[in-house]
């Protein structure tokens, strides 16, 4: 494995289960050392332990417990570099509209959007005083497409987390933070898994409309997270890194 971020720090929020598992194991693999913030202690700290990091338990809608992931960060590794902003809930009563209550609502907005909000928030001063940093934050192809399959508070949820991402991109540009939004299509993790083996013909109707014919593998979006981390991407950032096999290219999928 090339190792890119020999030396790096870098938080991964969600990062014990999923494509924040996967990207802890990447990031880990080429050479950053790796602190873990999920809400669920058991899965983060085997995850830590697994790549010999850091687990801090967080819930990221918790603006003091997210300041305070930093503030550890940044004291037992002595600075921070990447934050990927990962962690994210799809719960089955965030449907319709028309069936979907406030409190499911604001519950999807919560952990999706303003945990988004307080990350960059609380990682940005620490990336300032090191003079340079990477954010990737987790949006869905869903911030770019619509579907009649809703998950109405979902969506608009990673809609903002782009519109965040770009704008932060653009107004840290001149200080070497970059800024990114990752835009993962439909990926084979627990969270998926979970939502479509209740709905078979929903997942069917779903991967109709993926070129490539298949769920990604969370290793193939920690790939893309890893290159957005590294050097290699020093000149993109307010971007939408879209890793979706293809379904925002798509008019006609092949039979
Ligand atoms: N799975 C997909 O198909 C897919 C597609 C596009 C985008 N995404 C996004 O990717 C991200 C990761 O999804 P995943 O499929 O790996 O999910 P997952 O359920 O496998 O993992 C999510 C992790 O986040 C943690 N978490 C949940 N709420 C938290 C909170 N309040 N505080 C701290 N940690 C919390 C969970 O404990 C879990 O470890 C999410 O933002 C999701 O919306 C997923």
């Amino acid at each position: 494995m090339v190792q890119r971020l020999e030396g790096r720090v870098a938080v991964v929020t969600g990062g014990g289960s999923g494509i924040g598992l996967a990207t802890v194991r990447r990031f880990a693999s080429e050479g950053a050392k790796v602190v873990v913030a999920d809400l669920d202690p058991a899965t983060g700290k085997a995850a830590a332990d697994e790549v010999g990091g850091l687990f801090v338990q967080v819930d990221v809608t918790d603006e003091e417990q997210v300041k305070a992931l930093f503030q550890t960060t940044v004291d037992t590794y002595g600075k921070l570099d990447i934050a990927f902003n990962n962690a994210g809930i799809s719960p089955p009563d965030d449907d319709s509209i028309l069936t979907t209550g406030i409190e499911a609502w604001e519950r999807v907005q919560k952990v999706n959007l303003t945990s988004v909000y307080l990350c960059c928030k609380y990682a940005i001063p620490h990336m300032q005083a090191n003079g340079k940093g990477s954010i990737i934050n987790t949006a869905s192809f869903v911030a770019t497409m619509g579907a009649a399959t809703s998950q109405i508070s979902y969506t608009a949820s990673k809609g903002g987390v782009l519109a965040m991402s770009r704008e932060l991109g653009v107004q840290f540009a001149r200080e070497g933070i970059r800024v990114n939004a990752l835009s993962p299509g439909p990926v084979n993790t627990p969270l998926l898994r979970e939502l479509f083996a209740k709905d078979p013909e929903r997942a069917a109707r779903r991967l109709v409309h993926v070129p490539l014919g298949r769920f990604a593998e969370p290793e193939e979006i920690a790939a893309a997270v890893a290159f957005l981390a590294s050097d290699d991407s020093s000149f993109m950032t307010a971007s939408n890194f879209l890793v979706d096999g293809g379904i925002a290219g798509a008019y006609v999928t092949p039979l």
